[in-house]
Formats: structure tokens, C-alpha cells, sequence
């Protein structure tokens, strides 16, 4: 299947991405994770997105649409892909648009996970991450066993600088200008499904694959 995520900052895309696509066997792509990974690999591209991601704002469509591009010719992604927080502009969506089409591969599904800001704030302040192995919790909603401690691995946990109550208020920002007329985009295209994301991880899960299903039964 070719599906992507949208939501707004902490609406649970990174959570629901991993468990979505392990089950259905297509590697998850989170846009947010290659450009962290750029940033600690301190490359030059690296160096240009964290003077963007450390004040809250989208990154140049240009470098994204190229990054993505490379990403999906990679042979992992024949069978399908879960892309995590791409498109975030009209732009890029029309840019994935043309890269699918090339393939005759075009999307199948765009699911919204729709959230409340006050809850975003507090879910995305309180989120913890594993700098080795990638899990994330949060201080309240999924803490670990130890204090600050990476259940896997027992590596120290971090939050993400990005994570302060002001760079949240600036992302939502973005989403409200930049990410949010995406809905209509793929309401037009007839492959929006927008779902409640208020409710504990696994009863959102479920209603995500419950939705794919469908999806694929109407499609077939
Ligand atoms: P990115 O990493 O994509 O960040 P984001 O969109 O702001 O989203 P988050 O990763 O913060 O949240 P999420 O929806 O994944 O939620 P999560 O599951 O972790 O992007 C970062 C930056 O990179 C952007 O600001 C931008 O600068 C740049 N960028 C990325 N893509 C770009 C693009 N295409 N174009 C331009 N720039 C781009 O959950 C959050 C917390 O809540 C966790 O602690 C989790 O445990 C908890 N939680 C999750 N679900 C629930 C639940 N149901 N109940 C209670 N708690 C929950
Ligand atoms: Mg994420």
C-alpha cells in the first residue's frame, strides 16, 4: 500500500507510522527523522535544515521533494511505503503527485489524525526519545520503567529541541498555514480518511487499520 500520515506536531504520526507499516510489511518514512538524522551526522544539508528546524518552520520544499524522491527509488519501497510528515506543502504534494505518476503507482490513502491544540502542547512537550534505538515515550502517556531510561536499550533518554512549549506554538503555526489545506487537497482527490486521534495509542491504531481495510476492500 501507498499511504501517508497527516496530523499536526504530536498528533501521533511517528507512533502509528511504525506500527502501520510493520504490519503491513512497507517501510515507514518519517521526513522529521532524515532530516534529525542529517543534523547529527552534521552534513551541510544538515547544517541548513537545523537553522530552520530550531525556529519551528518547515524546511525548503526544494530539499525535501529531492530527499523523498531519493528515499522512495530505493528498493524497499516496490511494495509500498508509509510516508510520516511528507507532503507538509502544496508544493510537495503536487511534487509526490508527478514522482508517483512517473511509476503509474499513485497514492492510496491520506489518513488525517485529527487532535486538539492543548493536547498537542502537552504531548509533545512531555515526549522523551531513544537517541539509539529511536523509541518514544512520554512522561505521562507512555512513560518507561525507569525514569529516563530507554526500556530497549537503557540508553538516557532526550526530548527534542524542538519540543519547547514555544517552538510547538511556532510548528502549529506552520501546519495552520503551510500543511492544513492538504486536507482539501485529498478530500478532492477522494482518498482523505480523517480519524479522531484522541483515544489511547491502540484504540487509534485500530481505527486506522479498520480504515485501510475499507479502503482496500472498496479498491479492489
Ligand atoms: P517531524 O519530526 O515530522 O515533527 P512533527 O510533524 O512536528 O510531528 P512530531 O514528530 O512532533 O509528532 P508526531 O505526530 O510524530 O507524534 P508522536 O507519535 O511522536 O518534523 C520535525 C521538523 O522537521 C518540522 O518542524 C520541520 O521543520 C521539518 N520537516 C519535517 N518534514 C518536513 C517536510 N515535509 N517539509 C518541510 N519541513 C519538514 O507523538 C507525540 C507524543 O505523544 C509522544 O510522546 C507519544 O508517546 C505521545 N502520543 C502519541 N499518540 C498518543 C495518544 N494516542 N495518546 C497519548 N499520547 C500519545
Ligand atoms: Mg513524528
Amino acid at each position: 500500500m501507498r499511504i501517508l500520515l497527516l496530523g499536526k506536531p504530536g498528533s501521533g504520526k511517528g507512533t502509528q507510522s511504525k506500527h502501520i507499516a510493520a504490519s503491513r510489511g512497507i517501510p515507514a518514512i518519517s521526513t522529521g527523522d532524515l532530516i534529525r538524522q542529517a543534523i547529527r551526522d552534521g552534513t551541510e544539508l544538515g547544517v541548513r535544515f537545523k537553522s530552520f528546524t530550531d525556529r519551528g518552520l518547515l524546511v525548503p520544499d526544494d530539499l525535501m521533494i529531492e530527499m523523498v524522491a531519493e528515499r522512495l527509488a530505493k528498493p524497499d519501497c516496490k511494495p509500498g511505503f508509509l510516508l510520516d510528515g511528507f507532503p507538509r506543502t502544496v508544493p510537495q504534494a503536487e511534487a509526490l503527485d508527478r514522482m508517483l505518476a512517473e511509476k503509474a503507482t499513485p497514492l492510496q490513502a491520506a489518513v488525517n489524525l485529527d487532535v486538539p491544540d492543548d493536547i498537542l502542547v502537552e504531548r509533545a512537550t512531555g515526549r522523551r526519545s531513544c537517541p539509539k534505538d529511536g523509541t518514544s515515550y512520554h512522561i505521562k502517556f507512555k512513560p518507561p520503567k525507569t525514569l529516563g531510561v530507554c526500556d530497549a536499550c537503557g540508553t538516557a533518554l532526550i526530548q527534542r529541541p524542538d519540543d519547547t512549549e514555544d517552538l510547538v506554538k511556532s510548528r502549529l503555526e506552520e501546519y495552520r498555514n503551510k500543511t492544513q489545506p492538504l486536507v482539501a487537497f485529498y478530500q478532492a482527490r477522494g482518498i482523505l480518511i480523517d480519524l479522531d486521534g484522541v483515544a489511547t495509542p491502540e484504540q487509534v491504531e485500530r481505527r486506522i487499520e479498520s480504515a485501510l481495510n475499507n479502503t482496500v476492500r472498496a479498491t479492489a
